[in-house]
């Protein structure tokens, strides 16, 4: 007699397991306890059915039925916990949100290398007294050419070429317009740099573009000599380009200055040991900034009377600084975005 139901109990546990295979929702799950351990299901029927075996089988009988009672609840209550969890991954992936991917990194920006060196020299000024001063990029012909001492048809204009709009007015070829907005503006003492964007109509080549950045520099007080110039602008190519840095300069000729002079610094790319350097042409030298004494008529030209007052001025490429600060022999690597080159700043 035992073993019937040892046999009725083993077959239970089967179709039991059997029928698990093929629920997958809570439904299908509540209708298999229902089959096996409702009011009316199989394992609550083989219970029912222990009062009619004989007394000394049904403790033993009791007890396996009980286990496989206690087998099925047990199944039923980890799937039950099972499909809960299934339920949720499945709305995570239905309003698709997945919480385990790792989050979008945005990548840290940096500042571009002509940022760097430009906020830097503006710093350095700050620190000796200058301010900075703005000027329009859309300039006239008299800010960019005629106050500074420029006639309609001198040949300086041929190495400014620009562009012009229909209505008179062209794109700034230096920042040396800014000079006279100030001076409009203000009396002496005046102590401003001012930097921004410039434009030529030049084709691009390792060291020239159409458009490009200048730093302009303009101190007028009593009794400024050239002597001040020179200090200046020696300890600016000091503190930029290092204290080791060799300078010169030389005379030059700059229609708003008198004496006007150009400066140089000793070759970053070759030391000015290599006798075909692309960069200094073999001289050892390359050309960073012009500069001279504000020329009487240009402070005229702004109402400031040069019997009393003088100053200097001076401009400067920094797209020339930054490829000499670091040994970039190539101008356009500065404009092209390239961010294996950018993110190497
Ligand atoms: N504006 C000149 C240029 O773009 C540079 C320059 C030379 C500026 C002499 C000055 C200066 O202020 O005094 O080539």
């Amino acid at each position: 007699m035992l073993e019937d139901i040892q046999g009725q109990i083993a077959q239970l546990k089967r179709d039991f397991n059997d029928k698990f295979d093929t629920i997958s929702t809570a439904e299908e799950l509540e209708a298999q306890r229902i089959a096996y351990l409702g009011k009316k299901g199989a394992i609550t029927g083989l219970l029912k059915s222990l009062g009619k075996l004989p007394i000394e089988t049904r403790p033993q009988a009791g007890q396996l039925i009980n286990e496989l009672k206690n087998f099925a609840e047990k199944r039923l209550e980890d799937f039950r916990d099972i499909l809960a969890e299934k339920q949720i991954e499945n709305s995570i992936r239905n309003e698709g949100i997945d919480v385990t991917l790792p989050g979008n990194r945005r990548p840290l920006g940096r500042l571009h290398p002509l940022t760097l060196v430009l906020d830097e020299m503006i710093e350095m000024f700050i620190g000796m007294g200058f301010s900075v001063a703005d000027g329009p990029e859309v300039e006239t012909d008299y800010y960019n050419f005629e106050a500074l001492n420029i006639p309609k048809n001198h040949p300086v204009k041929d190495e400014q070429d620009t562009f012009y709009t229909s209505d008179g007015f062209l794109l700034r070829t230096q920042t040396s317009g800014v000079q006279i907005r100030t001076m409009e503006k203000s009396a002496p003492p005046i102590r401003i740099i001012a930097p921004g964007k410039v434009y030529r109509s030049d084709e691009w080549d390792a060291t020239h573009g159409p458009t490009f950045h200048q730093i302009e520099g303009l101190l007028v007080d009593e009794g400024v000599t050239m002597a001040d110039l020179k200090g200046i602008l020696t300890v600016f190519a000091q503190n930029i380009l290092g204290n080791d840095i060799e300078i010169r300069f030389r005379p030059s000729f700059f229609p708003f200055t008198e004496p006007s002079a150009e400066m140089d610094v000793q070759c970053f790319a070759c030391g000015g040991k290599d006798s075909v350097c692309p960069v200094c042409k073999a001289t050892g030298w390359v050309e960073l900034l012009g500069c001279g004494m504000v020329h009487s008529n240009v402070l005229k030209n702004c109402n400031i009377d040069p019997s009393k007052y003088s100053g200097y001025a001076f401009g400067m490429g920094i797209d020339r600084i930054v490829m000499q600060r670091y040994a970039i022999n190539d101008l356009r690597l500065l404009y092209e975005n390239d961010m294996h080159f950018l993110q190497s700043f």
